[in-house]
């Protein structure tokens, strides 16, 4: 593989990096200077033809988002996801943990471009060093001129809060986002309207994650073909992704994303291996929520098109949980469907029995009393309660869906043998008690 310079974790182990003196030492608020003497208009347009796609989850294009607030608006907001509560992701963190004035030039150029008089960065209650060192970088930001009034006498004014959530995985949907920073419960809304024409205090908002809005400064630095000099068609500039389970070198790496799932786990840049002898048995490659592959679909590229392929919803959020083949594949389904059942907020209903009655099969196989039936029970109800078929509010449910059809049906084999292999009479004991 050819060599690749780091740009979004560039600063990454540079002594002190999370300090404004460190930063700008590196080149650091450079690109805002160069966006502030363009026009909101110019900087949106250099952002659209980057076509920098969203690293929240649904890969959506930064600049055409943006391009939906209301010509005619008098208030934008911007919210900053941080919330970061997809297992086992941790890639939002590492870049506010390490580089934390990277991503306020991002808030502060993509607020203006936006016209964004207020930005909300929404973390979750345990993400207390990123909080701290983000806060600490606010206030250098503000000392320096760089938020604030008048920032950098260009007449354009931002002010940037940090709001914790009481840490739920549905916070990190945006509109839930929204209601957790107006001080409710984090319930999604029903869309329409969309957030760019009534989102936070009912005003025009844009949401965008951390990563995404790193990218922003490097591509108004470095200008929208170098951008997309990195990676492929649809897929273009930098990208984080996350590895984790029994590899040799668990970890947040950055990449084109031209490399594969096989590369990400084995490659001496990445996850260097499998340990102890251990063997691949499974991967959830975009998060748990994307789905899983086998490990005959290693070669599966880590972009926003190529999951598809493989029976899943997407690339996630590029944070790839390895299972070894000494892991029981119910295990592996029971703790998926425990998650999303406990999850679920519980405003729609198929969504809240669905995810609940799914983790009770899942339960039951693993406790040795599954049905051949159950496993087809359980494929069924997956096609029954997601945002897809347009039963749900949010996308929560389309995760709980992909992981547990993908499971069952990729491993069907080895859920029937165990079954096959069951006490006699065990079925008929677990559905009296259940009864
Ligand atoms: C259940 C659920 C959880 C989500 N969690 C996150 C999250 O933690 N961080 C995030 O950026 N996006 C998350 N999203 C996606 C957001 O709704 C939204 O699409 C994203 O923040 C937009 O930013 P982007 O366009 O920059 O990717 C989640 C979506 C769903 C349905
Ligand atoms: S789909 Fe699930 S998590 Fe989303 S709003 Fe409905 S019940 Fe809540």
């Amino acid at each position: 593989m050819a060599d690749y310079e780091p740009v979004l974790l560039r600063n990454v182990g540079v002594e002190n990096s999370h300090t404004l003196e460190v930063y700008r030492a590196q080149g650091g608020y450079q690109a805002l200077a160069k966006a502030l003497k363009m026009t909101p208009d110019e900087v949106q347009e250099e952002v659209r033809d980057a076509t920098l796609r969203g690293r929240g989850g649904a890969g959506f294009p930064a600049g055409v988002k943006w391009s939906f607030l209301p010509k005619d608006r008098t208030h934008t907001y911007l919210c900053v996801n941080g919330d970061e509560s997809e297992p086992p992701t941790f890639s939002n963190r590492v870049v506010m943990e390490k580089d934390p004035h990277q991503l306020i030039e991002g808030i502060i150029i993509s607020g203006y471009a936006t016209q964004a008089q207020a930005a909300y960065v929404y973390l979750r209650i345990e993400f207390h060093e990123p909080f701290h060192i983000l806060q600490k970088a606010i206030d250098e930001a503000y000392a320096a001129g760089l938020l604030g009034k008048n920032i950098l006498d260009s007449g354009y004014s931002l002010d940037c809060y940090i709001h914790r959530g009481a840490g739920a995985y549905v916070c990190g949907e945006e509109t839930g986002l929204i209601e957790s920073i107006e001080g409710k419960r984090g319930y999604p809304r029903i869309k329409p309207p969309f957030p760019a024409v009534e989102g936070l205090f009912r005003r025009p908002t844009v949401v965008n994650n951390v990563e995404t809005l790193c990218n922003v400064p490097h591509i108004i630095e470095r200008g929208a073909d170098w951008f997309k000099s990195i990676g492929s068609e649809g897929n273009f500039g930098p990208k984080l992704f996350c590895v984790c389970g029994p590899v040799n070198r668990p970890g947040c790496y950055e990449g084109p994303m031209t490399i594969t799932l096989g590369d990400l786990i084995y490659d001496n840049k990445y996850g260097q291996g499998m340990r102890d002898g251990k063997e691949v048995k499974a991967v959830f490659p975009g998060g748990i929520s994307m789905g899983v592959v086998t490990t005959d679909e290693l070669d599966m590229v880590m972009d926003f098109t190529d999951p598809a392929e493989y029976g899943l919803l997407g690339i996630g959020t590029a944070a790839a949980v390895v299972i070894d083949n000494s892991i029981d594949i119910r295990t592996v389904l029971r703790n998926v469907a425990r998650f999303f059942a406990l999850e679920s907020c519980g405003q729609c209903t198929q969504c809240r029995e669905g995810t609940s009655w799914m983790y009770k099969i899942a339960t039951r196989i693993e406790q040795g009393a599954g049905r051949i039936e159950d496993l087809d029970l359980l494929i069924e109800t997956t096609g029954n309660l997601g945002m897809m078929p347009g039963l749900s509010i949010c996308g929560l449910s389309d995760g709980a869906v992909f992981p547990i059809r993908t499971i069952v049906q990729k491993f069907r084999a080895e859920f029937e043998e165990h079954i096959r292999n069951q006490e006699p009479g065990c079925v008929e004991a677990a559905l009296a008690v259940a009864n």
